[in-house]
């Protein structure tokens, strides 16, 4: 039986971060090799509902939707879906790598990286922002590297497939739980530095939940038996 794209992107994505540490990089070139490839129809998107601004429109309406796709204590992969004229606030993924592919509508990524840590505030360097939308490449963050982001949905609603490894909510091997942190600009330090400080989750950012629609997700045995994890 022919695999489908989504399960092919599953398990090379089990492999990348199943895999030690030390080949992790070049195993996630080829992640995003098969990421760049995916398309809407790939993941149950094409002419997908979210993507229409009628939903956005009821009363009640959560701003963000997530479609979990798969989860496991190596990685989760699900799809963001962002209202018109709304971001996800700007925030981390404490020792964590994260792909993002857009595969409806256009967002704008404002990323930075922490260059020094103060108890409740960080100072970073601020990078170029980013237009992307499904024609575009994916976007990759590191443990150390444009770990913070905060990404925006432009001219309607966006939809972006969205790997993040290790997932929240595992432990950092020395160092607690994984856990969300928010931050909010403090004030310019230079040109491309700002001083951030941690903020509660912002009240407006409330998410719900869609179901997955796309091609049906093989068992995690499947991928995990491949890798001999
Ligand atoms: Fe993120």
């Amino acid at each position: 039986m022919m695999s489908s794209h989504i399960n092919n992107l599953l398990r090379q994505a089990v492999t990348t971060f199943g895999s030690v540490k030390e080949v992790i990089p070049q195993n996630v070139e080829a992640l995003k090799y098969l990421l760049d490839r995916t398309s809407p129809s790939d993941i149950g998107f094409k002419d997908h509902v979210l993507l229409k601004p009628d939903i956005w429109r009821k009363t009640g309406k959560a701003p963000i939707t997530y479609v979990d796709i798969y989860e496991d204590d190596i990685l989760t992969i699900g799809v963001f879906v962002i209202s018109p004229n709304m971001k996800l606030p700007l925030h981390n993924h404490p020792c964590m790598h994260g792909l993002i592919k857009v595969i409806g509508g256009t967002v704008k990524i404002n990323s930075y990286t922490v260059t020094e840590e103060n108890g409740k505030s960080v100072v970073a360097h601020i990078h170029n922002p980013l237009i992307v939308s499904n024609a575009d490449s994916s976007c990759i963050l590191g443990p150390l590297r444009e770990n913070l982001h905060e990404i925006e949905s432009v001219n309607g609603p966006a939809a972006f497939l969205d790997i993040l490894a290790p997932p929240y909510d595992t432990q950092i091997p020395n160092g607690g739980t994984r856990k969300c942190t928010y931050f909010a600009p403090v004030k310019f330090l230079a040109e491309d530095s700002i001083l951030l400080k941690k903020i509660k989750c912002p009240s407006w950012f409330t998410t719900d939940c869609y179901p997955y629609e796309g091609p049906r997700i093989l068992d995690s045995i499947f991928f995990r038996e491949d890798n001999n994890i």
